[in-house]
C-alpha cells in the first residue's frame, strides 16, 4: 500500500537544526516540506535568509521559498509541525500550534519535562507516545506536543537502554565533549573556544540527568491518565564544549548490581533493535548502536556519519571493565544535529504516522 504523504511546516527553518531538516527531507519517500517559518527572516526568500552550513547545495526549490511568519495560519493544510525554535520562543509558540490542531514534534527543551508530554527516542521508549491521549483531553487540544531529547542525552540514553534492561544499573557517571554546532548558529565565539575547552555548558548537566531518567522511565496508569515513572538512578554529569564541528563524544562509567562481562555488554549493544527497525521506517538505521573494537574509536571525524542512514547510528568503543567486575567504562559518539535533533524528530513523525497518532 502506498504511504500517505505527510505535509510538513518547519519552525526555526533557518537555524543549524532547521537546515538539517532540509538536508534530510529533500529525498524523503513521503514527508514533504511545504512551509518554512522563521523569526527575523520572515518575509525573505530562504536562500537569502539562511546562512547555509553544509557542503551540499541548498537546492533551488528551497532557496526560492518564502520564509513565513511563525503563526498557525502559515501552516494551514500541513499534517505536522516540526519545531527547531529556541526554547524561550517554543514555550509560547508550540502550544499555540497544538491548540490549533497541529501535532508538533519539538527539539526545544521548553516542554520536555511536563508530565503529559512524551520525551521520545523511537528505539528506546515508543510506548511514551501513549501519553498523548491524556494530553489532548486535559488541555483541550486537537493537536499535541511530542518532544525529542537534548542532543547530549540522545546517544547516552540509547546506549543505556540495553544495559539497564539486561543488567540493571546502580550508578552512571558521564563526561561529555560536545560539538560547536550543539550551540546553534553562530554559537560560541571563536576567541573563547579555539585552542581551548570550555568546562561548563549552562543548564546542560541537569538536563542530561533529568531527561535520561524520564526517557528510561516506565509508563504507569494513574486514575484515568498515564504518567511516567522516571528511572531511579544516581547520575553524575560533567559537560564540556570542545572545538569539534559536529558530533558529541561522551564517556560513560556505570555500576551494576552484579558482575557484567564487557563482552556481554558489547553483545547487548550490538543486538539492540527498536520498534523503528521492526517497522523498517525510512529514517531508522538498521543497527542503532555500532560497536567499534579498535583502541582509538569512536572519533567525531571518522564516525559521526555512521550507519545505514548516515548519522543516525550511535557509535560505541573502548568497552572495558571499570574499577571492578561490577562496573563498565565505554566511549560513545552521536551526531548532534542528525541523531540528536532533526533525524530523531523525523523518525518520531514516521513512527507516529505508522502508529496512528497523525493523519
Ligand atoms: N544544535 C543542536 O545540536 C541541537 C540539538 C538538539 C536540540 N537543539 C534545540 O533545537 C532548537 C534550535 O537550535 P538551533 O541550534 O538550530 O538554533 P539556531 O541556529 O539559533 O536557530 C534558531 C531558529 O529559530 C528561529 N527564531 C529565533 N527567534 C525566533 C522568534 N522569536 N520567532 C520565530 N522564530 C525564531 C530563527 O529564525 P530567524 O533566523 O528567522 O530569526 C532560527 O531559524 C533549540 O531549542 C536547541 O536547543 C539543538
Amino acid at each position: 500500500m502506498k504511504q500517505k504523504e505527510l505535509k510538513v511546516a518547519l519552525l526555526g527553518a533557518t537555524g543549524a537544526v532547521g537546515q538539517r531538516y532540509i538536508n534530510m527531507l529533500r529525498d524523503h519517500p513521503f514527508i514533504r516540506l511545504e512551509v518554512l517559518m522563521g523569526g527575523e527572516s520572515a518575509g525573505k526568500k530562504y536562500g537569502e535568509a539562511a546562512r547555509w552550513l553544509f557542503p551540499e547545495p541548498m537546492g533551488d526549490e528551497y532557496a526560492q521559498m518564502e520564509v513565513k511568519k511563525s503563526r498557525t495560519e502559515s501552516a494551514a493544510g500541513c499534517d505536522i509541525v516540526f519545531s527547531a525554535l529556541p526554547s524561550e520562543v517554543a514555550k509560547e509558540v508550540e502550544p499555540a500550534f497544538a491548540r490549533a490542531g497541529f501535532p508538533v514534534v519539538s527539539e526545544a527543551s521548553a516542554h520536555r519535562m511536563e508530565d503529559d508530554v512524551p520525551l521520545v527516542i523511537p528505539e528506546v521508549n515508543p510506548d511514551h507516545l501513549s501519553l498523548l491521549e491524556g494530553q489532548r483531553a486535559s488541555r483541550g487540544w486537537k493537536g499535541s506536543i511530542v518532544t525529542t531529547p537534548n542532543c547530549t542525552v540522545m546517544g547516552l540514553a540509547m546506549v543505556m537502554k540495553p544495559l539497564v534492561e539486561l543488567f540493571g544499573m546502580d550508578k552512571a557517571i558521564v563526561t561529555t565533549m560536545q560539538a560547536l554546532s550543539g550551540a546553534g548558529f553562530p554559537g560560541v565565539p571563536s576567541l573563547l573556544v579555539v585552542d581551548n575547552i570550555l568546562p561548563y555548558i549552562k543548564n546542560e548537566e541537569e538536563k542530561v540527568a533529568r531527561e535520561a531518567r524520564k526517557i528510561l522511565g516506565t509508563v504507569r496508569k494513574e486514575g484515568r491518565s498515564k504518567v511516567i515513572e522516571p528511572l531511579e538512578l544516581p547520575m553524575g554529569v560533567s559537560c564540556n564544549r570542545v572545538q569539534v564541528i559536529d558530533g558529541h563524544t561522551e564517556t560513560l562509567y556505570s555500576e551494576f548490581p552484579r558482575a557484567v562481562e564487557p563482552g556481554a555488554a558489547v553483545r547487548a549493544l550490538e543486538r539492540f533493535r527498536g520498534l523503528p527497525q521492526k517497522l523498517k521506517l525510512p529514517t531508522a538505521p538498521s543497527q542503532p548502536i555500532i560497536v567499534r573494537t579498535e583502541h582509538d574509536r569512536p572519533q567525531p571525524r571518522l564516525d559521526r556519519m555512521a550507519g545505514s542512514v548516515p548519522g543516525m547510528s550511535v557509535v560505541v568503543g573502548r568497552v572495558r571493565r571499570g574499577i571492578d567486575d561490577r562496573s563498565l567504562m565505554l566511549t560513545l559518539l552521536s551526531h548532534n544535529t542528525i541523531r540528536g535533533a532533526a533525524g530523531t524528530a523525523i523518525l518520531t513523525a514516521e513512527l507516529m504516522q505508522r502508529e496512528g497518532y497523525i493523519g
